[in-house]
């Protein structure tokens, strides 16, 4: 668990994030075309964002996160609003999988540069899905460490598109495709410029 994520939840939702929480679960909806009885993981929840949009178009929505704070914010949101199909857990790949259902798909937006091991969390995926299940993952295009505000926050610097499909060829997935999700324009933590960084959307079906 990071103490940044801590320290950050009380702040997290602002008019920039909604918006492009609202942007990626747009694309990720029309990318994986639900029916509306899937079960879906979405990992990296924080205060629930994408899930609390992608809710409408599924079953039911495991909301995990590795920070107590952010899941208590999607807490307090699901109990004003009386939500029942979204239920928040705290979890991370390495973490015990015995008590998670199987899904249907698994979306995660701007978690993945935040986990260490890649690899692990691509073949996490795959075991927690049921055959023919898909991924559906927004994160940011590789960078030179100017994104996040100080060294130390993120894992990885982005994702080269081609090594991230190796990554996720390597764990089983096929179909492996990406597209523009969004952009974000924000000051390089570097030169203080304002720059745009793409964010993709990656898709894959588990075999
Ligand atoms: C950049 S935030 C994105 C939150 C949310 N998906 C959104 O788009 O607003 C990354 C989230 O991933 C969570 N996180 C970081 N590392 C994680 C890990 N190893 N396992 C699960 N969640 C993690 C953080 O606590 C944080 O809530």
């Amino acid at each position: 668990m990071s103490d940044y994520f801590e320290q950050a939840a009380i702040v997290w939702d602002n008019p920039n994030r909604m918006q492009m929480a609202t942007t990626i679960a747009g694309a990720m909806i029309r990318a994986l075309h639900p029916r509306g009885t899937e079960t879906l993981m979405d990992y990296g929840t924080g205060t629930g964002l994408v899930a609390l949009q992608c809710r409408q178009h599924v079953g039911r929505i495991i909301a995990v996160d590795s920070s107590p704070k952010m899941l208590s914010m999607l807490t307090q949101k699901i109990a004003a609003e009386g939500i029942l199909n979204v239920e928040p857990r705290e979890w991370s790949v390495g973490g015990d999988t015995g008590g998670m259902p199987r899904f249907d798909g698994i979306v995660s937006s701007m978690t993945l540069h935040h986990v260490h091991d890649t690899l692990l969390a691509a073949r996490t995926f795959h075991s927690l899905l049921l055959p023919g299940g898909r991924i559906a993952i927004a994160d940011l295009d590789a960078e030179n460490g100017e994104f996040h505000e100080k060294p130390g926050i993120a894992e990885h610097d982005g994702f080269n598109r081609e090594h991230l499909a190796q990554l996720f060829a390597c764990a089983g997935f096929m179909d492996i495709r990406f597209e523009e999700a969004a952009t974000i324009a924000k000051p390089s933590s570097r030169t203080g410029a304002l720059r745009d960084f793409t964010i993709f959307l990656l898709t894959a079906t588990r075999e």
